[in-house]
């Protein structure tokens, strides 16, 4: 069940489909796609050439460091590593972090299976057993306290497992950790995230930061050509445009004005475009599409600011019925 060492060169260029790569560079993977822990392939997923790099480079020599993936929702983060592992055939391992985790949940704990009672391992033993990726998702929703049994993980160090007779679990040379959040691990200094909680600097001090923004226009016109291609081109860069001037007023990225509190993630970006062909026989389809992937979450006057955006830059198109 171990995976075998990395053996399979990948073409950079081709396998994530990145231009003027040239085809000698090469990162290394798996042959075996059949693994069941290998994400699913996203075909529609567009790579960024700057975080693909750090992925790739700590996924090749991680060098006793962890890599923390830090932005707002929806902008790509999780996606980003699925999405590499599994055009690498790399097992991955996930958990979602949350206020009550406890750091069982990751190396496991005993449970009642077919009437006899077995220890079965969870998904961070597993990873490290197997050498799978393991993704500690919202890690910054976790209890700090219940971290400072990573410390020595990310660095390198075995698990040891004392409510399993004290089991030793040697880190495979193929597992990697990587964390993702909406904080650097300094606490929300937005007030926009609800449970973020400040994280031990001796635990961020063990990973490597990648700053994950909402992807560029030429990347987000790429992205909907990819999951929403049959919308008419300038009907997908009108919405392009409208998510960047949306995001400029999202809190804290322009003084002096009414900030907003919701914000057109690269998710929601997806969701009203191809809501947008779910609905194109309605009348307002494209309104009423936007109303249902965002607006609808956000106070009255921070409607009323949306809507005049997109009426804006959609002009006569916008209907006002
Ligand atoms: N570069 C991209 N190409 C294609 N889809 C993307 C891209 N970035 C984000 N998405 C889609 O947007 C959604 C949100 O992405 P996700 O990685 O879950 O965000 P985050 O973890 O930052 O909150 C997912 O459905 C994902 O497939
Ligand atoms: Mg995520």
């Amino acid at each position: 069940m171990t995976s075998p060492l990395r053996n399979k060169p990948f073409s950079v260029g081709t396998t994530f489909g990145i231009n003027g790569i040239p085809p000698e560079v090469k990162t290394a993977g798996f042959e075996d796609s059949a693994n069941p822990f290998v994400p699913k392939n996203d075909p529609t997923y567009v790579f960024r050439r700057e975080t693909l790099r750090d992925v790739l480079n700590y996924l090749t020599t991680p060098g006793g460091d962890g890599l923390f993936l830090a932005g707002h929702y929806g902008a790509g983060k999780t996606s980003l590593i699925y999405q590499v592992a599994s055009r690498l055939n790399w097992p991955l391992q996930a958990f979602t972090a949350h206020s009550r985790m406890e750091f069982d949940d990751l190396v496991g704990t005993w449970k009642l299976v077919q009437g006899t009672m077995q220890f079965v391992h969870g998904p961070l033993a597993v990873a490290m057993r197997e050498g799978h990726i393991f993704t500690l998702n919202e890690c910054d929703r976790a209890d700090p306290g219940q971290l400072t049994g990573l410390h020595d993980i990310v660095e390198g160090h075995p698990l040891v497992i004392p409510t399993n007779g004290g089991e030793v679990i040697q880190p495979h040379e193929n597992f990697r950790f990587i964390s993702t959040g909406n904080s650097v691990g300094s606490g929300d200094t937005t007030g926009l995230y609800q449970g973020v909680n400040v994280l031990d600097i001796a635990f961020m001090d063990r990973f490597r930061m990648v700053n994950v923004d909402y992807p560029s226009v030429e990347t987000e016109r790429a992205i909907l050509a990819n999951k929403a291609g049959s919308l008419p081109e300038p009907i997908r860069e009108k919405m392009v445009d409208i998510a960047n001037n949306i995001r400029r007023l999202f809190i804290g990225n322009q003084e002096g004005v009414a900030p907003i509190t919701v914000t057109m993630s690269t998710r929601s970006l997806i969701r009203w475009a191809t809501l947008t062909l779910t609905y194109r026989n309605a009348p307002n389809a494209l309104r009423y599409a936007l109303r249902i992937s965002l607006t609808a979450k956000a106070e009255p006057e921070q409607q009323i600011a949306i809507e005049q955006i997109a009426r804006d830059i959609f002009g006569s198109s916008w209907s006002d019925e």
